[in-house]
């Protein structure tokens, strides 16, 4: 791994605010250690403050799983970037396959959720990835490219630099079935070449991929020794401490 990696923990509707404490401060004695790895939480936007107060001081973000295109206003039951960043928030994660599919949003309302997380101070962690329809009709690089291209859109390329990508393949999520390393070296080489032809080199240079979809402790070492994997998106194996800070040292001993 030449970049900085990252490991993510994406809670998703697990864990509210009593739970979520308890599991950050298990975290914060854990990882407290760990220098080598960017880490960052995923909680439910209701144990987000609770998880901001115990990891504050620590090198462990909080990150908001899903904002909403504007930065506020009448749109009744959505959270706002700004607020996200007031709250102590300094990641979003943007176009989760489970926010496009049950939420409806479209590439377009990507785009500009990933321009409300830059202008709110947050830095966005863009999801893309190819349903198994797309896989198998060998559609996975025109799908995939598609969804950065116009996630990306129009922002500049300093601002893309600051995103990190996550390919998570929709048939990996939640289903224990990962994709193999050799498949997601694959895709991520493809798209770091589409990002050196479409901005100056530095962009794909420094823009972190990482990959997600049933990443666990004993498949971690092998994906995360991949050239163009610069980390994981870890849903399920994310609400076992034991078996997130394993995989934080797997991308610890890969670095
Ligand atoms: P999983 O989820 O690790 O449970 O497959 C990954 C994600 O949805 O980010």
């Amino acid at each position: 791994m030449t970049r900085r990696p990252f490991i993510a923990g994406n809670w998703k509707l697990h864990m509210g605010p009593d739970r979520a404490r308890q599991h950050a401060e298990s975290l914060r004695v854990r990882l407290l250690g760990e220098e080598r790895v960017d880490l960052a939480v995923f909680p439910t936007d209701l144990s987000i403050g609770v998880v901001t107060a115990v990891l504050h001081d620590t090198a462990i973000h909080v990150g908001v799983q899903h904002i909403a295109q504007e930065p506020e206003g009448a749109w009744t039951g959505q959270t706002s970037a700004r607020h996200a960043r007031l709250a102590g928030c300094h990641r979003a994660l943007i176009g989760h396959s489970e926010v496009r599919q049950y939420l409806g949003v479209t590439d377009e309302g990507i785009h500009q959720r990933a321009r409300q997380c830059l202008s709110s101070g947050m830095l966005p962690v863009i999801c893309l990835g190819e349903s198994l329809a797309q896989r198998e009709a060998g559609h996975v690089e025109h799908t995939l490219l598609r969804q950065l291209e116009l996630a990306l859109g129009s922002l500049e390329p300093d601002e893309v630099a600051t995103c990190t990508v996550a390919y998570e393949p929709v048939w990996a999520i939640g289903t224990g079935k990962s994709a193999t390393p050799a498949q997601v070296q694959e895709v991520h080489g493809m798209l770091r070449t589409w990002l050196r032809a479409h901005y100056p080199g530095f962009v794909a240079d420094q823009t972190r991929i990482l990959y997600g979809g049933s990443v666990k402790p004993n498949n971690a070492s092998e994906i995360l020794a991949q050239p163009d994997v610069d980390g994981a998106l870890v849903g399920g194996a994310s609400l076992d401490v034991d078996a997130f800070t394993r995989i934080v040292e797997a991308a610890s001993a890969a670095a």
